[in-house]
């Protein structure tokens, strides 16, 4: 694999999965795959979860990692071409990204959505530069419009817990007070259409999800029936794809409960967390014996370590 930013860098799916298990089986399994490399983690937005996933994924590797959090500790970036910089943005991507190049083997970025501009995030346009003036291989912890590292420790749960060979999978929007980006929801169903599941979307009209990454899901607006003979309840909230960024709908009637869980098939329940309690999902589900958001954020380390691995293997 020569880069990891969606499922059309991976080759081999089942292989990648096997490999996350492989290292779930045993962590620290090849300690010396990347001594003397170096992994950058460049961060343009918060994270638990990915950040330190992934720092312990490189330190299971032999990896050295090195972290900036780039709002707070480095210069303000410019993206525009051509641009007379004469403003308060200091530094261009051209020469942050070649420099980074320069000092790191390997390079994560997470750069969420801006929401000002759907076509400029919808062409990853800082990931892509990224990758363009770094010239290494570039890990995407979350980007303008997919999150692959979170999709691919979700499928190797559901490979983990799923008890019949094709489980019917449910991703469901659920309410929240602030507009979030469609990476997650858009990177599940894609990952998820490639999968051995019968995938299904449910969510209020208006929150349609871009079809580049739905195409041939089903999509059902009636939450309760979508959940029938469910295996796993996949919760996560976007904001709506058109009109582009906007807060829709607040429904608490999209809240996920246990009397909806009681409709599926003894659904498990998985969300890529942070969660908001009892706005989400009531403290009933996400603390009961179906939850599985811990177990699922464990396995972010087994996801990394697998794409990381391919990385090196493939590119030095
Ligand atoms: N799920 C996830 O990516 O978590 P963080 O945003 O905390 O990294």
């Amino acid at each position: 694999m020569k880069q990891f930013t969606s499922i059309i860098d991976v080759s081999d799916l089942n292989q990648l999965v096997e490999s996350a298990v492989y290292f779930k089986n045993d962590p620290l399994v090849e300690p010396d795959l990347g001594k003397g490399k170096t992994l950058g983690l460049i961060f343009f937005n918060p994270s638990l979860r990915t950040r330190l996933s992934t720092q312990k994924a490189a330190l299971n590797l032999g990896l050295s990692c090195m972290v900036m959090n780039f709002v707070s500790e480095g210069w303000q970036l410019e993206t525009e071409e051509g641009v007379i910089m004469s403003g308060e943005k200091a530094e261009h991507i051209v020469e942050a990204a070649g420099v980074i190049g320069q000092y790191c083997d390997i390079l994560g970025i997470r750069a969420f959505a801006s929401f000002t501009d759907q076509e400029k995030d919808y062409k990853e346009e800082v990931l892509n530069s990224f990758i363009k003036y770094s010239k290494i291989p570039v890990v995407s912890l979350e980007s303008a419009t997919l999150h692959p590292l979170q999709s691919l420790a979700d499928l190797v749960t559901i490979e983990e817990y799923k008890k019949k060979e094709k489980p019917k999978v449910v991703l469901s929007w659920a309410p929240h007070p602030r507009i979030l980006p469609q990476s997650v929801a858009n990177s599940f169903a894609q990952w998820m259409r490639q999968a051995n599941v019968d995938l299904v979307i449910t969510h209020p009209p208006g929150y349609e999800l871009n079809t580049k990454f739905t195409k041939g899901a089903k999509i059902i607006y009636d939450q309760e029936k979508a959940f029938e003979q469910a295996n796993f309840i996949y919760v996560k909230n976007w904001s709506s794809y058109e009109p582009y960024g906007q807060l829709l709908s607040q429904d608490p009637g999209w809240k996920i409960t246990a009397s909806k869980m009681g409709l599926t098939n003894n659904a498990y329940f998985m969300h890529c967390l942070p969660v908001r309690r009892n706005v989400i999902v009531d403290d009933e589900v996400l603390d009961g014996e179906a939850s599985l958001v811990i177990p699922q954020a464990a396995n972010r380390v087994y996801a990394a370590q697998a794409v990381l691995k391919s990385l090196l293997t493939t590119n030095f």
